[in-house]
């Protein structure tokens, strides 16, 4: 090929990529494909939208777990080697009245993640974008269901026959132990649009410099 085809060629490139750039940043980048944005675009929002369709069952769960996750959450959720418990902290009366009650109990110190989890949404999210660690968005829908399936099985949200679907995402929603956990009665919102205190605190925090409670409880 001569020099100046080549020189041609590539002209025409830059010139139809920075058309393809849009009108906004001439010649900088190139619009992202539908497939490029599809690929980011798996939030899953608090109804479920985004959500893919597919299911898992706890038994299918458990293989997975115990080949990807145990080795930093440990068999039960238990483990806080790496970071605060999954599963732990809840009781039945919880889960019938969404309230996670030993948040109330300043002498457990621990919260694991179905003591906070308002949401079964946040959960499936969260291990979809960032789970497992050393892989993340590895996980095809099936699994993720699976998954979520038998940490909501350890925590005795549901049976150990479950089978987590999307059609019956709702459902489990309504047995969180802390669905009614949530509020955004305090300072961490603005304020503005009905939604927040306006900046009040909503912890207090005495300074303790001799036999102080230890700050993890375990
Ligand atoms: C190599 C260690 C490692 C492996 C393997 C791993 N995780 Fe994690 N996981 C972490 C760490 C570290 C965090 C905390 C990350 C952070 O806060 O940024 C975490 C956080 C989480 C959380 C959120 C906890 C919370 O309350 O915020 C969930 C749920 C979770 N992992 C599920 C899984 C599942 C399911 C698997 C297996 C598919 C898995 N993890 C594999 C290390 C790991």
């Amino acid at each position: 090929m001569s020099k100046w085809f080549e020189w041609a060629a590539l002209a025409l490139v830059c010139a139809a990529a920075s058309a393809w750039a849009g009108e906004r940043y001439p010649g900088i980048g190139r619009a992202a494909t539908a497939e490029e944005v599809r690929a980011w675009d798996i939030d899953v929002r608090a109804d479920f939208l985004g959500l893919p369709e597919g299911e898992g069952s706890v038994a299918r769960g458990k293989e997975l777990y115990l080949a990807q996750c145990v080795a930093c959450h440990g068999g039960a959720g238990e483990s806080n080697a790496f970071f605060t418990p999954l599963v732990g902290g809840t009781t039945a009366d919880d889960i019938r009245i969404g309230h996670a009650r030993a948040l109330a109990d300043a002498d457990i110190a621990k919260r694991t993640t179905f003591m906070r989890l308002p949401t079964l949404s946040t959960l499936f999210d969260y291990i979809q974008r960032a789970m497992p660690w050393e892989t993340p968005k590895s996980l095809p829908p099936d699994d993720v269901y699976a998954l979520s399936a038998y940490l909501l099985h350890l925590a005795g949200i549901v049976p150990e026959t479950f089978v987590l679907s999307h059609s019956n995402v709702a459902d489990v929603q309504n047995r969180l132990p802390n669905r009614h956990g949530m509020t955004t009665d305090h300072g961490l919102w603005p304020g503005d649009d009905g939604i927040g205190n306006g900046g009040i605190p909503d912890v207090q925090a005495e300074r303790c410099m001799s036999d102080c409670r230890p700050v993890h409880g375990n």
